[in-house]
Formats: structure tokens, C-alpha cells, sequence
């Protein structure tokens, strides 16, 4: 890309320099290791494990009845009210239905694809959510933290916390104090639990509230590193999570409304105050992504990189690409998608005058960068 078109495609995952910014969010495409291989030789930039749910030293979990069996998916046309047309997978699974050892087999997998500067593996968590009036169960938080970490081995342990859409439809999200409790509590919670330096990212719900409370979330999420905007809907009469153009035109949205705030600098005692073009929490975008334009749509709203699944589930006929992993397929249409590609986009922002060349190249980075300046 840099020979041929001047163009840098750098991007940015949890503090970690990514080569472009296209990873898998976690779901059912990062349970084993033949799927994390198959990403790693298509150039995909990074995936989100997926979401372990936490246990103690007994093996008990809080959130049981987020880790049950599910292996049937469909991926369907979803029109939103418009009618523009758009695609969901309909699943009514939740997190991760084997065990913790099995799952950290996987983390040792992801970190080798990692050291090896392959593919950046990142784990995801569904730790412990206690209501108002109870106190968190620290001892899932130390024990799941813990045991990731020894399996990650050199610090810092990156992780994600995953706020689910089917939480978004419990009972337990009702109260919009016990959430707001949660995100600025839960990211300090993994700090306390964990033996080493941790680097967190929380991956925002969308909650059951107006898009004011979406904003309020982000804010109140002070400690975490990186904030994912933001998971799916949720469908409380089919009691199911959903996808397609409702979910970026909501997510777009809200983060059109949000501005960043430092983040506090004193809960960090091992790593320096950040620099002053640092000030800001990273966004990672995430929601119908299908296309070089949508990704540049969450970029032009602060996201540093994002991360898809609905596109990499598609039937093959969608794609231009006629052979390769549907991951490999999907890379090809987001870069080179002769109008909606990533490449003819950052054009088409230069040509508008949005983007400027440094020494001769157009930087991805610098798209983000922008939706910060003042002005
Ligand atoms: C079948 C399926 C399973 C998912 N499982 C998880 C999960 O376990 N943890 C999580 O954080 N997100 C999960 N997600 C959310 C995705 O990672 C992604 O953020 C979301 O679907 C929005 O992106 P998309 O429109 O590209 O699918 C899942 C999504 C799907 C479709």
C-alpha cells in the first residue's frame, strides 16, 4: 500500500500498532486455533478472543448463564426503517462454553501469533457485575485475571471486557446508577486483580437508554484504556442482539455527541503520564462495518482501528474476491472496493481537502486524529 499509493494504513488497538485497521470482534470466529492461523496468513490486523466468562478459585461463576451452548447461527438480510437494507446474525448463544484451561490453551496460541508479529491476539472477559447493593466478587476478578496473565506471560496483559447485548436485555441493566457503578468501577477492579501491569479495553453495550445515557456511559468508563463502540442491539420483544444499519447509524451517532475527556492519570503509578496528543481514551468502532467508507466514518469520529463480524460471516456470492478465506475475501472488498474501498475513500478525503500528505503519504491515523482538533 505504501509503494504503490503513498498510503499508510497504521492504526491503533489498545496502545499497540497495528498494520491496518481491520481486526475480527469477538464472537464465534476466534474459538480455536485453526480460525486464529486462518487470520493470521489472510493479514487480518488483530481479534478479540472470544468472551471468556469468569470464575474463582472454585470454579464458580457469577454470570453462568452468560457461558451456555449455542452452535446454530443465521445469517440473515435485516432492513432498518428506512428500508435500506443490511445483514445480522441471528444466534442465541452468549460467552464461552468450555473451560477456563481450555480456554487459556487459546490465549497461549494468540500470544505466540502475537510475539511472532503475526497477528495481535487479545483475550475478552465477562467478569463479575454486582447489583447496587452488593459488593463485587473479587475473587472471580483476581483468579480469571490472574490465570490469564500467566498464560499471556510478558506484561502488560492486554484484555477486553465485553458489556453484551443480551446484559443490555437483563433485568440487571434496568438501573442506569448500577450501570454507570459498573463502568467506573470494573476497569479498577482488573487493575487491583491483576498481578501485572493490564491494559483494558471496555467494550460499551447499548443500553436500553436514550443516546444522552450512551455518552454518559463513555464518560463514566474514566479508567479503561480503549472504549469499543459499541456492541449490538438488543431486541427485547425476540429477545435477541442484532445488527445491520440501526446499529451504525446509532453508534455514529452517539459518538458524533461524545467528547473526549482525560482520562484521571493517577491510578497508573507504572507507566508515564501520557503526552499531550495521548489525552484521549482510544476509540476502536464496531457495528455493520462492510465497507472502506464505514470504517472511515467511525475514523472520522475518533476510532483508531475496528473491529467486524457480521462481513466475515457472509455467503461467498458478497464478495469480489473469488478465492480465500471469507477473512481474506472481506480484507479484499474493505481495501480495494474500487468506490466504497478504503483506498478510493482516504482519496476522496484528500481530494475534499479533509486529509493532508505528510512527507508525501496519507496517513489512516490521521483521520482519527483530526476528530479530535478543536475546531
Ligand atoms: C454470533 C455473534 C457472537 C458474538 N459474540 C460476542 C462475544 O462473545 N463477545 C463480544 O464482545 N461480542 C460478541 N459479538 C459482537 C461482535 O464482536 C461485534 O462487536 C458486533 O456483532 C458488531 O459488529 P458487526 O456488525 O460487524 O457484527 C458477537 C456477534 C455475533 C454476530
Amino acid at each position: 500500500m505504501r509503494a504503490e499509493y503513498r498510503i499508510d494504513l497504521t492504526a491503533r488497538y489498545l496502545g499497540e500498532a497495528i498494520a491496518h485497521p481491520v481486526g475480527k470482534g469477538s464472537g464465534q470466529l476466534s474459538l480455536n486455533d485453526a480460525q486464529l492461523e486462518e487470520d493470521a496468513r489472510a493479514g487480518l490486523a488483530f481479534v478479540l478472543l472470544k468472551t471468556l466468562i469468569a470464575e474463582d478459585e472454585r470454579g464458580e461463576r457469577a454470570m453462568s448463564a452468560w457461558a451456555i451452548h449455542e452452535t446454530r447461527m443465521a445469517v440473515e438480510r435485516r432492513a432498518a426503517p428506512d428500508g435500506r437494507s443490511g445483514w445480522t446474525v441471528t444466534w442465541k448463544g452468549r460467552g464461552w462454553d468450555r473451560s477456563l484451561s481450555d480456554y487459556l490453551a487459546l490465549v497461549r496460541s494468540g500470544r505466540d501469533l502475537t510475539r511472532s508479529g503475526r497477528l495481535l491476539v487479545v483475550p475478552s472477559v465477562k467478569y463479575h457485575l454486582p447489583r447496587l447493593s452488593e459488593p463485587f466478587r473479587e475473587g472471580e476478578y483476581r483468579h480469571t485475571t490472574a490465570a490469564l496473565a500467566g498464560a499471556w506471560g510478558e506484561p502488560p496483559l492486554l484484555l477486553e471486557k465485553d458489556f453484551s447485548p443480551t446484559l443490555a436485555g437483563d433485568p440487571l441493566a434496568d438501573d442506569r446508577a448500577q450501570i454507570l457503578r459498573w463502568l467506573e468501577e470494573v476497569p479498577r477492579q482488573i487493575r487491583s486483580a491483576s498481578p501485572v501491569p493490564v491494559r483494558i479495553a471496555v467494550k460499551l453495550m447499548n443500553a436500553r437508554f436514550d443516546d444522552a445515557f450512551q455518552v454518559e456511559m463513555m464518560r463514566a468508563t474514566r479508567d479503561a484504556d480503549t472504549l469499543v463502540c459499541f456492541n449490538r442491539l438488543f431486541d427485547s420483544q425476540l429477545g435477541l442482539a442484532y445488527g445491520g444499519w440501526e446499529l451504525s447509524d446509532r453508534n455514529l451517532h452517539v459518538l458524533d455527541l461524545y467528547r473526549p475527556l482525560p482520562p484521571s492519570t493517577d491510578l497508573y503509578p507504572y507507566r508515564p503520564l501520557p503526552s499531550s496528543t495521548d489525552l484521549y481514551r482510544r476509540l476502536c468502532g464496531t457495528g455493520n462495518i462492510h465497507s472502506g467508507r464505514l470504517i472511515l466514518e467511525y475514523a472520522r469520529r475518533g476510532c483508531e482501528s475496528v473491529q467486524l463480524h457480521t462481513f466475515f460471516q457472509l455467503p461467498l456470492s458478497e464478495y469480489a474476491a473469488t478465492h480465500g478465506s471469507r477473512t481474506a475475501r472481506g480484507l479484499h472488498t474493505l481495501v480495494f472496493h474500487p468506490q466504497d474501498g478504503l483506498i478510493a475513500g482516504l482519496l476522496e478525503l484528500e481530494s475534499r481537502g479533509e486529509l493532508e500528505r505528510r512527507d508525501g503519504e496519507l496517513h489512516f491515523l490521521d483521520v482519527a486524529r483530526h476528530a479530535h482538533r478543536a475546531g
